[in-house]
């Protein structure tokens, strides 16, 4: 099973920020996740809309420029990183998983992932990009059909996972409040991968082994991937 630090090694640096992204890759993880937010048409790697949720800014990314979220503090005095300076740290030294939580991003992410193909140490599998929002992921299989597509749910869907087959994904990443058997079955059956998120607890790892889902995402690298090598 894969350890995939959630928005770097969020549980002991403040989340999505390049510290806690540098943590994981010290605690060698398999992928790091990370959320993007669009300001001033650039992409940037924050998990929410509004400001306040995780800086000391005010509103909404909408509503303000570049320079004013670059003069935010994202916690630990660190300002909320662009996707392409957290793309030149990671470098090709794990997978990213990109989420998208904007609307419209896809251009823009799009780009910086073929500039980190050309400029960068990355392969293209080393890139799989999720999203809530399937409109978005179908839109990024037309335009980059060679990319790797996470359709992530927070519930289980009657149809199991018949909703990431539509959209051709390589991976199905649930919430672990509902995640099953019969769920995991029918992906695999299906050819996909099964992602959990977000897995903190031990008791939590022993369930997702338990059930044969193929990574967790973590708040907890290093501690997670020390329990994995003493099992
Ligand atoms: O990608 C898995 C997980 O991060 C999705 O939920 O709210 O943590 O972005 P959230
Ligand atoms: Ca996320």
């Amino acid at each position: 099973m894969q350890i995939i630090a959630h928005r770097g090694a969020s549980g002991t640096a403040p989340e999505n920020t390049i510290t806690a992204f540098q943590l994981a890759l010290d605690a060698g993880v398999s992928g790091i996740e990370l959320d993007v937010q669009m300001v001033s048409g650039v992409a940037v790697v924050l998990h929410d809309r509004w400001l306040q949720k995780t800086t000391n800014g005010m509103g909404l990314t909408q509503d303000i420029d570049l320079a004013y979220l670059q003069s935010l503090d994202a916690g630990g005095g660190q300002s909320v990183p662009r996707l392409g300076d957290v793309l030149q740290l990671i470098n090709g030294s794990c997978l990213v998983n990109i989420e998208l939580k904007a609307p419209d991003c896809e251009l823009a992410v799009l780009a910086e992932i073929e500039y980190a193909l050309a400029a960068l140490n990355f392969s293209v599998e080393q890139f799989l990009i999720s999203s809530f929002n399937h409109h978005s992921l179908q839109k990024i299989k037309q335009l980059a059909p060679e990319l790797k597509l996470g359709a992530l749910t927070a519930n289980l869907p009657l149809s199991y996972a018949q909703f990431a087959t539509d959209i051709q994904a390589w991976s199905v990443h649930c919430a672990i409040d509902f995640i099953d058997q019969a769920f995991v079955d029918d992906a695999h059956q299906r050819g996909l991968q099964v992602w959990v998120y977000t897995v903190n607890q031990i008791e939590d790892i022993d369930a997702m082994l338990k059930l044969g889902v193929d990574a967790i995402f973590t708040d907890y690298p290093s501690r997670s991937i020390q329990y994995l090598n003493s099992i």
